[in-house]
């Protein structure tokens, strides 16, 4: 029996998250297995419930799963809260507890999406990169930070980007280990022209690249690799980075690859997991059935493989992605003339349907 706690959050969260049920229900009855579901509530929804982002008895229900599926948090209503009680504080908050330090970002190019990407076909087909995203540390954390006011009267904003050994260690282990399973380079990313915490990064991830002398590492600028992601992607195998140069490049592959309704992602720590699509609770598009359930079922994918080890199922459900695509089916995200359009249920019902022993 696997125990996840679901949290479908704000805007197309929710959305998203019921197509993921959907599927998760339909490998139980395929497979005969039991996944104990018990859904919590969090980010803004959980503001306008309780006055705060995560309750304790989330963060508890978090705790003691075996595994923890999060749809999106935030939007336009809650951006004016105060910073320490924002929704996405409490994502922060939930990855920093459960200490889920790895975040892994797929970008594979689907057959079918080639010309979703605002890239020229040659320059995306078959691209198939990972980046390895530092979650718990780096600027999103730091000390010190906030907002004072200075004694000529002025503010003054402050953020701070802090990385100590082991938390480079920890994060680029998982990276060559990773790397060692698909085509053994890693590209760590760093700004260590500039930033002292990146210097520190670099010389870390070296020290423990010696251990690994049969992956092939290099290193690039943060502006560098911005720049080389659009020019051939193709170059990338495993990206390792700090936690906002994995954010900013991750969203980048997005428009690599297609849509960043495609993106899944895996957060790993050594006790934790937590499964989150890469994208946001799209404000623009929530309540209209519009959402692309894609990156939340992918993400249903990951958490069969690295959480519960059913490497069977997470294949299933990427055949069953990679069917659908292939028939025809998109979301108005991925829509092209020629195709067929459906809305966010329609396209979580054929990969559920596509779901077979
Ligand atoms: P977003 O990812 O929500 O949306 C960016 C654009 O992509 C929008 O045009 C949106 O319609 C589109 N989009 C996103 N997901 C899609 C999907 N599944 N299918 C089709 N189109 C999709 O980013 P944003 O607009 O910068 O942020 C909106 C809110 O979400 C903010 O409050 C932000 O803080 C929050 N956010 C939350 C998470 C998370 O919970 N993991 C991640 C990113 C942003
Ligand atoms: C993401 C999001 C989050 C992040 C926000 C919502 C806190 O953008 O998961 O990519 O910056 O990590
Ligand atoms: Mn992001």
């Amino acid at each position: 029996m696997y125990k996840i706690t679901v949290l479908p959050g704000d805007g197309i969260g929710p959305e998203v998250t019921e197509q993921a049920l959907k599927v998760i229900q339909k490998l139980a009855k395929t497979f005969h297995l039991v996944f104990e579901i018990e859904e919590a509530i969090v980010g803004g929804c959980s503001i306008d419930k309780f006055g705060m982002p995560l309750t304790a008895e989330t963060l508890q229900k978090a705790m003691k799963a075996d595994a923890v599926f999060l749809g999106a948090v935030g939007g336009p209503k809650w951006d004016h809260v105060e910073t320490s009680k924002r929704p996405e504080k409490a994502l922060l908050a939930l990855r920093k507890s459960l200490e889920v330090y790895a975040n892994i970002r797929p970008a594979k190019m689907f057959p079918g999406l080639i010309n979703k990407s605002t890239l020229k076909p040659e320059v995306v087909k078959d691209v198939d990169f990972v980046i390895f995203r530092e979650l718990v540390g780096g600027i999103y954390f730091g000390e010190p930070r906030g907002i004072s006011v200075l004694p000529n009267g002025e503010e003054q904003g402050i953020n701070t980007e802090v990385y100590s050994t082991h938390e480079v260690e920890r994060i680029a282990r998982r990276a060559f280990d990773f790397a060692r399973r698909r085509r053994r380079k890693v590209t760590s990313v760093d700004k260590a022209n500039v930033l002292e915490s990146s210097q520190l990064w670099r010389r870390v991830v070296t020290k423990v690249h010696a251990q690994y002398p049969d992956v092939h590492l290099d290193h690039r600028y943060v502006d560098d690799c911005a720049m080389q992601l659009i020019k051939n992607p193709k170059q990338f195998d495993v990206i390792v980075t700090t936690n906002l140069f994995g954010d900013i490049l991750s969203d980048e592959s997005a428009m690599v690859t297609g849509s960043i309704g495609m993106l899944a992602s895996a957060s790993i720590g050594d006790k934790h997991a937590l499964y989150e699509p890469v994208h946001g609770s799209a404000p623009d598009i929530a309540g209209q059935d519009l959402a692309n359930p894609l990156a939340a079922i992918l993400s249903v994918a990951m958490m069969m493989e690295y959480s519960f080890n059913l490497h069977e199922l997470a294949q299933t459900i990427e055949k069953a992605v990679s069917a659908v695509i292939t028939e025809g089916y998109r979301t108005p995200d991925l829509y092209e003339e020629g195709t067929t359009k459906v809305g966010c249920v329609k396209m979580g019902d054929l990969v559920a349907e596509r779901i077979r022993a």
